[in-house]
C-alpha cells in the first residue's frame, strides 16, 4: 500500500525560534495522529532544518525536509545550499519543481531534472511539484504542461529511482488564492497522472507512487480531496503555519 503524507510547506516563513516552537507543537500534535503507512512531513526554511530534525528524533512518522537544493553537488555557487548538505542535517526530503520556484527564479523542466537527479544521489526524497497555470487550465492545455512537466522532469529516472519520488499536483491558480481544485478536478489530474506514470513504468510502479495535492488546502476540504482514489495526501502551505490546522488536515486519514 503506498504512503499517504501530508507535508507542510512554510515557505519563507517564520524566524528561528517561531519555527523550532511552531514544530514543538505540531509534534505533540501530530504525534499520535500519524499512523500506519502515514507520514506527516514539514519542509522548513533551511536554518531551521537542522535542529527541526533533531527535534523529530524518536517520531517515526514525522519527518523534516528542504524546499529546495542546487543542482550541482558542490563549488562556487554563493549562497546556495547541496543537497549533501541538506542531507547532514539528517533531512529526509526536498521539495522541487515548486511553482514559485519555476516562477520567480526561472526553474525550467530541464534544470529540475539535474536538480532531481543530484537530490536523490544523495539520498533524499524529492517531493516533486508539477502544475498548470490558470492561462494553462482556461487554453485546455493542463494535460500537455502536466505531461511535459513529467516527461521533462523526471521520466529520465529509471524505475528504481522513480521509486523514490513523491510527486505534488499544485494547480498554480489554487496555490495561497483561497481557491482549491474541486475534488473532481483534483482527481481527474492526479489520475491522469498515475496513468503516465503506469505507461512509462508500469502499473506497479504507478500504484505505489504517492501523488499529493496542493492548493489551499485546509481541515475544512482536505476530507474530500483525500478521499479520491489517487489523491495520497497534500502538500500545505498556508495551514501548515497553524499547528491545530495542520493537526486535523493530518486526522484527517484516520
Ligand atoms: O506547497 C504548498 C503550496 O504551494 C500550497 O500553498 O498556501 O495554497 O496551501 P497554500
Amino acid at each position: 500500500m503506498r504512503k499517504k503524507i501530508v507535508a507542510g510547506n512554510w515557505k519563507m516563513n517564520l524566524d528561528y525560534n517561531e519555527g523550532l516552537a511552531l514544530f514543538s507543537e505540531i509534534i505533540n500534535m501530530v504525534k499520535d495522529e500519524a499512523t500506519g503507512t502515514q507520514e506527516a512531513v514539514i519542509c522548513s526554511p533551511f536554518i531551521h532544518i537542522h535542529s527541526l530534525v533533531q527535534l523529530s528524533k524518536g517520531y517515526s512518522k514525522i519527518a523534516v525536509g528542504a524546499q529546495n537544493a542546487h543542482q550541482e553537488e558542490k563549488g562556487a555557487y554563493t549562497g546556495e545550499i547541496s543537497a549533501k548538505m541538506i542531507k547532514s542535517t539528517g533531512a529526509a526530503y526536498v521539495i522541487l519543481g515548486h511553482s514559485e520556484r519555476r516562477q520567480y527564479f526561472g526553474e525550467t523542466n530541464a534544470l529540475l531534472a539535474k536538480k532531481t537527479d543530484t537530490a536523490l544521489k544523495n539520498d533524499l526524497r524529492p517531493i516533486f511539484c508539477i502544475g498548470e497555470t490558470l492561462q494553462e487550465r482556461e487554453a485546455n492545455t493542463h494535460f500537455d504542461v502536466i505531461k511535459t512537466q513529467l516527461v521533462d522532469g523526471i521520466f529520465h529516472l529509471d524505475a528504481e529511482a522513480f521509486a523514490k519520488l513523491v510527486i505534488a499536483y499544485e494547480p498554480v491558480w489554487a496555490i495561497g488564492t483561497g481557491v482549491t481544485a474541486t475534488s473532481a478536478q483534483a482527481q481527474e489530474i492526479h489520475e491522469f497522472i498515475r496513468k503516465e506514470i503506469a505507461a512509462k513504468y508500469s502499473q506497479e510502479v504507478a500504484d505505489a507512487t504517492t501523488i499529493l495535492y496542493g492548493g489551499s488546502c485546509n481541515p475544512t476540504n482536505a476530507a474530500e480531496l483525500f478521499a479520491q482514489p489517487d489523491i495520497d495526501g497534500g502538500l500545505i502551505g498556508g495551514a501548515s503555519l497553524k499547528s491545530r490546522d495542520f493537526t486535523d488536515i493530518v486526522k484527517t486519514f484516520n
